[in-house]
């Protein structure tokens, strides 16, 4: 080995770093995914320095903050995730599968500013000029604000950088870029963090908003996007179903704004648009009339979102009954089902059970909990769930019904798409004052749940 060069294992999935070889990682528990790489030591230097940065103390009180205007990229949704729209100098991270709809997204976002004259560069490692006009053609009126490159080296990108000072670049993606100084191949974990660290020294030594697209690798060789979230202001992932054409855009970290909001879009014959009232688009396929079907409330950031959650219990062939659960938490569902049957005295551990969020949406606010189990119970007992109701709760071991944040915020969504009946938390009921149009039916515990939806019968209504 040459002197100066040592051999390093890294992580693909999340970057652990380790001196030796291993089976899995100690850091994401994933298997096989440790892959040798030459580490250059005179490379390795601590990246992200301001480098034009002074480098003496500052109070506060001298730190201007008029530069920190936000720029719109006139797509709401996305907005939103950023915070308000897009801060100068910041360096973003937009993940996702290949094929979601990552390059669609930015190619929409250059169009809204060149229109509005700022300057892009926009560079492509995947793709030819032919096939991103292809793409341009698609999507709308481009101005010639907007530059196209298709270049990997770095040393070359900073170069034209550096000579054209864009307002704004769009790395599309950070995992065909390479340095030539560093031995590993383009994609290798130390190649995309060597290349982070090149773009936020432009990000924030020059004041140019970064994109980065960085795509979600199940396996191999390639280092996934969470190798650099870390580096990065705001990390936004792409989710959703490649069956489906409505995707996900949620901010996960935005040292800019509040993290956990969502954006959704469609994606159409001319790229993706915005989807303005998700609740009712997600609601769209619900079938009436079904058991095992009930429409629940989650919040995403600061928006509330109803969704369809559907159980299907069935008597189990098995020792071990099969349990599922798609777009939820596999060990959230299991924990339901124990308090099912403990609290309710519901045979379920003969029972194999499939739960899922209707349309591929994942959701893991526990206010849903209560949705999950009034569609278990449901389906056992072939009991129909009204149409026009809905619930949000978080359960709790003992079978209470606990009360969530937003309760007013979930009310007025679900009153304004129709919904004439809410079951909700007692203390959350207690807390709201009365509403026009929507009957609450508060509930102490998963008995009174039952019971809520036993109701029309019972009642003979
Ligand atoms: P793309 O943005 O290339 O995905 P990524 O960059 O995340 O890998 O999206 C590709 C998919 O989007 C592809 O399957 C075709 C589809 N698509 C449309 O349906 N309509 C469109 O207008 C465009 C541009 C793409
Ligand atoms: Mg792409």
């Amino acid at each position: 080995m040459a002197k100066g060069k040592t051999t390093v294992y890294f992580c693909q999935s999340c970057g652990y770093e380790s001196a030796k070889w291993m089976g899995q990682c100690p850091g994401c528990r994933e298997w096989n995914t440790f892959v040798e790489e030459q580490m250059d030591k005179k490379s390795v230097r601590p990246s992200g320095k301001r480098r034009e940065a002074p480098s003496e103390p500052q109070p506060l009180s001298a730190i201007c903050l008029s530069d920190e205007k936000r720029l719109s990229t006139d797509i709401k949704e996305l907005d939103r995730v950023l915070g308000g729209g897009i801060v100068k100098g910041s360096l973003i991270l937009v993940g996702g599968d290949p094929g979601i709809g990552k390059s669609t997204l930015l190619l929409q976002v250059c169009r809204n500013l060149s229109q509005k004259g700022c300057a892009i560069l926009y560079i492509s490692g995947e793709e030819s000029l032919q096939q991103i006009k292809l793409r341009a053609d698609r999507i709308g009126e481009f101005s010639d604000s907007l530059k196209l490159l298709c270049e990997t080296n770095l040393d070359e990108i900073k170069e034209v950088i550096d000579r054209r000072r864009p307002q704004i670049v769009v790395v599309d993606s950070i995992q065909t870029m390479y340095q030539e100084e560093i031995a590993s191949a383009p994609g290798s974990v130390s190649q995309v963090r060597e290349s982070t660290g090149v773009f936020l020294q432009i990000a924030k030594g020059m004041g140019i908003t970064v994109f980065v697209v960085g795509h979600v690798t199940k396996e191999g060789v390639v280092a996934g996007p969470r190798v650099l979230e870390h580096m990065v202001d705001t990390v936004l992932y792409f989710e959703g179903d490649r069956h489906e054409s409505y995707r996900i855009l949620r901010g996960v970290k935005n040292r800019f704004g509040s993290t956990n909001e969502i954006g959704v879009f469609e994606m159409q014959e001319t790229g993706l648009s915005e989807v303005e009232n998700p609740s009712e688009y997600m609601l769209s396929g619900k079938p009436a009339g079904a058991s095992g079907s009930v429409v629940a409330c989650s919040m995403e950031g600061t928006r509330p979102i109803l969704l369809e959650i559907q159980a299907l219990v069935c008597h189990s062939y098995f020792n071990n009954p099969r349990r599922t659960a798609t777009g939820t938490d596999y060990n959230r569902v299991s924990l339901l089902m124990a308090v099912l049957e403990k609290r309710l005295g519901m045979q379920l551990s003969d029972c194999d059970a499939y739960v899922n969020i209707a349309g591929g949406i994942r959701m893991n606010e526990p206010a849903i909990d209560l949705g999950i189990v009034l569609a278990i119970i449901s389906s056992k007992t072939d009991c129909i769930i009204e149409d026009n109701t809905i619930c949000f709760g978080e359960v709790g071991l003992s079978g209470e019904v606990r009360g969530v944040s937003m309760a007013e915020q979930r009310v007025q969504e679900a009153r304004k798409l129709g919904f004439q009946k809410c079951i909700l938390p007692q203390v959350c009921k207690e807390a709201l004052s009365h509403m026009d149009g929507i009957r609450l039916i508060g509930v102490r515990n998963v008995k009174e749940a039952w019971e809520a939806i036993r109701q029309p019968f019972s009642a003979g209504t």
